[in-house]
């Protein structure tokens, strides 16, 4: 089997690299990734030493390149992480969301089709469900859920959903779609709440959260997700559409007080800022349909992925320590606004 992963050297896609190189070792992978500010190719340092893995640099919406990676590569599974995916960046500038999540994911569909394969593979989000209320704790996300989208981030994953359903009715491309809640684990960029808040608070850094705080998300250790991935793509059937989530919702305020418990620093480091435009309220996934059509659960809980992440993070400081410096400090400054002096 040849497998193509994109965005390879992001967060989930370099975690569903390593995950497979392990579980398939007689598979031989491609990573393809552009290297954007997200992407970083020392993560990917361990599977270079693989011979069964190349890493390939390119723009999932330059087509001479996805072609001619197509035709050179002949790839029997086609899994697509690709994409700029931090919700807060896509209300700064939308174009570029449009262009990653819409035209590469129309790009790679389109090589698909003229080279062939066993399998297309669309990494989604449950953010294409739009919000629910936090007055209902009875409702979920089911795959049935209608679209609809709240951010730039989440409408250019609805359209690249739509897209990727649309090729399959027209033209019978062998695709699935995972939709999955809020990760978190090792190698996540530092500007999502869960990284951001340890390493901050490792600084003793005020730690900014959103509006009340009352906002809630449901939480899944990568490793869970990239299981439940590999387990559609060899058994999930084509054409389906697959919710991924582990009913493990928390408030951000609580996500935020656990991770100062775990690292013994204190709740007065929490800042209220201003709240983020459009912001949904919760996330929760019904995973039955995974679970019942292919036996998939998650095994990580929560408190013992809390651990596991802050001792990564506490191991591996070099990693983080060299993203924040630089240009992510304009970033954090652009973002947070100038209201506070430890910036
Ligand atoms: P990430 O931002 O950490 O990584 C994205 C990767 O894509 C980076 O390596 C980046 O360099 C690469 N990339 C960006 N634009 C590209 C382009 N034009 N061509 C080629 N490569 C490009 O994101 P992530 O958190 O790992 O998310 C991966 C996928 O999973 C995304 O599609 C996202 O929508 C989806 N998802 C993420 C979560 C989550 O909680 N992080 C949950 C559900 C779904
Ligand atoms: O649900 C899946 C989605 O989860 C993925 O599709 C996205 O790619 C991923 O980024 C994530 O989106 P969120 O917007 O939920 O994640 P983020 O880590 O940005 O924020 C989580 C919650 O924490 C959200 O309610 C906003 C809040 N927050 C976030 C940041 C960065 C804060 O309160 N303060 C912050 O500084």
């Amino acid at each position: 089997m040849k497998l193509l992963i994109t965005g390879a050297a992001g967060f989930i896609g370099s975690n569903f690299v390593f995950y497979s190189l392990d579980k398939h070792p007689d598979y031989k992978i491609v990573g393809y990734d552009a290297l954007t500010y997200a992407g970083n190719l020392e993560t990917l340092k361990p599977a270079m030493e693989n011979s069964n893995f190349k890493f390939v640099k390119g723009d999932i919406s330059d087509r001479e390149s996805v072609f001619d990676l197509f035709e050179k590569e002949q790839f029997d599974l086609v899994i697509n992480f690709a994409a700029e995916s931090h919700v807060d960046r896509s209300i700064e500038d939308p174009g570029v969301f449009l262009q990653t999540n819409v035209i590469g994911t129309q790009v790679l569909m389109d090589a698909f089709r003229k080279f062939g394969g066993i399998r297309y593979h669309q990494v989604s989000t449950d953010e294409v469900y739009g919000d629910l209320p936090l007055d209902n704790p009875h409702a979920f996300f089911t795959e049935t859920t209608p679209i609809t989208a709240s951010s730039p981030y989440s409408a250019s994953k609805a359209a690249a959903d739509l897209l990727v359903m649309a090729y399959h009715r027209t033209y019978q491309i062998p695709v699935t779609i995972s939709r999955c809640s809020n990760n978190y684990g090792p190698y996540q960029f530092p500007e999502k709440l869960i990284p951001l808040m340890i390493a901050r608070a490792l600084e003793d850094k005020s730690l900014p959260v959103y509006g009340t705080g009352e906002n809630v998300r449901d939480w899944l250790y990568v490793e869970d997700h990239c299981r439940a991935i590999d387990q559609i793509i060899h058994n999930g059937e084509v054409g389906e559409i697959f919710n991924i989530g582990g009913h493990n919702e928390r408030t951000n305020l609580e996500v935020v007080k656990t991770l100062l418990n775990l690292l013994n620093k204190p709740q007065s480091l929490i800042h209220f800022v201003a709240d983020r435009k459009g912001h949904d309220l919760r996330y929760a996934i019904d995973p039955s349909k995974i679970h019942s059509e292919l036996g998939w659960l998650p095994t990580t809980n929560f408190e013992e992925g809390m651990k596991k992440t802050i001792n990564w993070y506490l191991e591996n400081r070099e990693w983080w320590e060299k993203i924040i410096s630089g240009e992510y400090q304009e970033y954090y400054k652009k973002m947070y606004g100038g209201g506070y002096a430890d910036l």
